[in-house]
């Protein structure tokens, strides 16, 4: 049977390439207790530079076109220090690639009848081609009804129920961020999925449950375990895994005996760790224990410098995208002098 080519949102690089043979655990397992590290580190910031680049080639053909630049409008409440940022990168991401972005930055007191009104206004303001209200939002705003209200043609994040929806059922549509990065990351690495026991390690809807109908589509051919915080024993659904991708938000929880020789191990988590010798006072760590795992698997990303990167790289294109949709081009149709 022919393989069907779903989610054609993805531009496709020129630069991909195969490194398929470079996964490999034959060596690691040989050398028993003296192994040395074999693992390929899959970069995020490396290739999100790649795309990026290329992005901001589509920005300056629909700069050219259309006399504006691509247009991003950034929402933040409140001050939960990780959401601030993460909004300053996406905003300095837009600053570098050349998407205009329009900041509302509101105090935790914000109503949800205020912030209703503020989206309405952005899905009906022509020059305003991608939306962002940035999660989580305080608990007195439901946070189901704001991401509805979003225009699914804005929904730069993938998250509203529209796009969610045709994700699923393998339509074109705005994909999160996360996990569009993540495939755009083993394809680039020449990490296949097909046949590829993958095991996710939560069910949240920004990755773990997109990630998991992105792989299970018949372009990707995985078959897929999720595990969450009910999952009475994650071990033995982990030790079977080819591919595994933790997206819980704690250290450690992935640890090397736990872990397949030769895995391929994508670390989703941005957990903050206290460290006085940083400047912010604490450093970033993943969920997995990157030492000890890391000489077990055939490629790992790290934390940071993995997923991160790429979520961002995807939200800037998921703008330029959503932009050209709205003016009823596709991407390949604008003109990008190389
Ligand atoms: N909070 C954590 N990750 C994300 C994301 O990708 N998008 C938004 N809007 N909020 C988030």
């Amino acid at each position: 049977m022919p393989t069907q080519k779903t989610h054609t949102m993805a531009i496709r690089y020129p630069f991909v390439y195969n490194v398929g043979r470079c996964i490999h655990n034959g060596l690691s397992v040989a050398l028993g207790a003296y192994r040395r590290s074999t693992a390929l580190i899959l970069s995020g910031k490396e290739l999100s530079l790649l795309v990026n680049e290329h992005t901001s080639k589509l920005c300056r053909a629909f700069e050219e076109r259309f006399s504006r630049k691509p247009c991003l409008a950034v929402v933040l409440v409140g001050d939960n220090p990780a959401s601030k940022t993460y909004v300053k990168g996406k905003k300095k991401a837009c600053d570098e690639i050349g998407i205009a972005h329009i900041d509302f930055t509101y105090d935790e007191s914000l109503s949800q009848k205020s912030l209703l009104e503020l989206v309405q206004s952005l899905n009906d303001d022509p020059n305003v081609d991608g939306i962002l209200v940035q999660l989580p939002l305080p608990s007195h705003i439901d946070e189901v009804k704001v991401i509805n209200s979003i225009d699914p043609a804005k929904d730069v994040d993938g998250f509203h129920p529209v796009n969610i929806g045709k994700l699923l059922l393998g339509q074109k549509s705005h994909i999160a961020c996360t996990p569009k990065g993540i495939l755009r990351m083993l394809d680039h690495y020449g990490i296949l999925t097909d046949s590829k026991d993958v095991c996710i390690l939560g069910r949240s809807n920004i990755v773990g449950k997109p990630m998991a109908a992105l792989l299970m589509q018949k372009d990707r051919n995985a078959t897929v375990t999720i595990c969450h915080s009910l999952t009475p024993d994650i071990v033995p659904y982990v030790k079977r895994a080819d591919i595994l991708i933790s997206a819980v938000g704690h250290t450690n929880v992935v640890t090397s005996d736990m872990v397949k020789d030769g895995a391929v191990v994508i670390d989703v988590g941005m957990n903050r760790v206290p460290d006085p010798s940083k400047k912010s006072g604490y450093a970033l760590r993943g969920d997995v224990d990157f030492a000890n795992v890391e000489p077990k698997t055939s490629a790992i990303t790290p934390v940071p410098g993995g997923v991160g990167p790429m979520t961002i790289a995807m939200l800037m294109e998921n703008t330029v995208v959503a932009a050209c949709d709205q003016k009823g081009i596709d991407t390949a149709d604008l003109e990008v002098l190389e």
